[in-house]
């Protein structure tokens, strides 16, 4: 027996076509009221749902006949429904497009972008300066052998330069913080025969007092060229050459006899001050001047000890500092504050160096 008769179904059916034809789908204006009404007579628990799983139940003639119908009110009611979904979804775009004009003339937000760091902005611009000199880059490492920072290089066990206010030594090895970058001329020479122009940009390490002018971590660049018959002229020209190149083509030098055990003769290279011109101000300490290298004729001493003869070969060597460089070039007069990394300084200085 069917529980259901094909009078009571059709009659059910004509129920819910009527009651669609009568209901304000075009009146619907949200997408939230169209999907309640689109459950209401498509759902799974819709009345024209369960009619469709009753059909199940009427003689097979009755099914042929009705289930048509029935598939023909549930498609009419899903393109209604689709279309005024499209007409609701359009009239939601054209509101917004009216309502959240963009207005293209206001300012943008300016990305922050990253840039170097004003000393290696130095450092690179002196790098390039000395290898379109013909220098090659060498390297060295932070943590140096004493025989590579002093025994090579002419200092002995208690010269003061190695004095324990001056160097770091390791606590649990042997080995000692590079106090400077000239432990690479020995690297090199080691290595390489000669001829040789090498420099080494790098980082060394002093126990120091910090101030104005000082840090226990700072900058060097090493220079160091063997051949034969290089002369104390050759430093000079070489030196008076890189430095009119990095402070302009006025800059005036001064070389200063000077002592370093390594060299011989040596000199410190001074610059005329470039926040006072010369007349003497804190910054150069009322001299004019301000000490920017060391420098000399290489001593036999040091070839001695990579296994060179002095008797063939001769060569300079000089060691920049870059924070004085720097502070000069930038026209700043605290080298604090390039290890302070306040954004306000650092984003002041870009590749041009202005
Ligand atoms: N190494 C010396 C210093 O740190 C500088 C220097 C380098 C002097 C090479 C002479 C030759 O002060």
């Amino acid at each position: 027996m069917p529980e259901i008769s094909r009078k009571n179904w059709e009659a059910r059916l004509e129920a819910v076509r009527s009651d669609f034809a009568a209901s304000a789908l075009d009146c619907l204006a949200t997408l939230e009221d169209l999907e309640l009404f689109r459950v209401k007579y498509l759902g799974r628990k819709s009345e024209l749902t369960e009619l469709l799983k009753l059909l199940k139940d009427l003689a097979p003639e009755d099914k042929r006949a009705l289930g048509p119908q029935a598939q023909k009110l549930k498609s009419g009611i899903e393109t209604a429904v689709a279309r005024r979904q499209a007409e609701l979804e359009d009239e939601l775009l054209q509101s917004k497009l009216a309502n959240e004009s963009l207005d293209v003339t206001l300012p943008s937000y300016r990305e922050p972008r990253g840039r170097l760091h004003p000393l290696t902005l130095v450092m690179d611009e002196m790098t390039r300066i000395l290898t379109l000199m013909g220098f090659s880059l060498a390297q060295g490492p932070h943590v140096e052998t004493e025989r590579h920072n002093f025994e090579a290089l002419n200092i002995p066990k208690h010269h003061p330069a190695r004095d324990m206010l001056d160097t770091f030594y390791l606590k649990d090895a042997p080995g000692v913080l590079r106090t400077h970058t000239s432990p690479v001329q020995v690297r090199v020479m080691e290595k390489q025969k000669p001829p040789l122009r090498i420099i080494c940009p790098g980082r060394v390490f002093r126990h120091e007092e910090v101030d104005a002018s000082h840090s226990s971590v700072f900058h060097q660049i090493e220079g160091l060229a063997v051949d034969k018959g290089v002369s104390f002229a050759d430093l000079k020209g070489t030196l008076d050459f890189f430095l009119k190149e990095l402070f302009g083509s006025g800059t005036q030098t001064r070389y200063r006899p000077s002592y370093f055990p390594f060299t011989e003769p040596s000199t410190e290279v001074d610059v005329r001050c470039l926040f006072c011109g010369g007349s003497g101000c804190s910054a150069c300490k009322r001299s004019g001047w301000m000490e920017i290298l060391g420098a000399g004729v290489v001593n036999p001493n040091v070839f001695k000890a990579v296994g060179l003869d002095p008797a063939q070969w001769s060569g300079f060597a000089f060691g920049v500092g870059v924070e004085r460089v720097a502070m000069l070039r930038l026209g700043v007069s605290d080298m604090r504050l390039f290890y302070e990394n306040d954004q306000r300084f650092l984003s002041q200085f870009d590749e041009n160096l202005a």
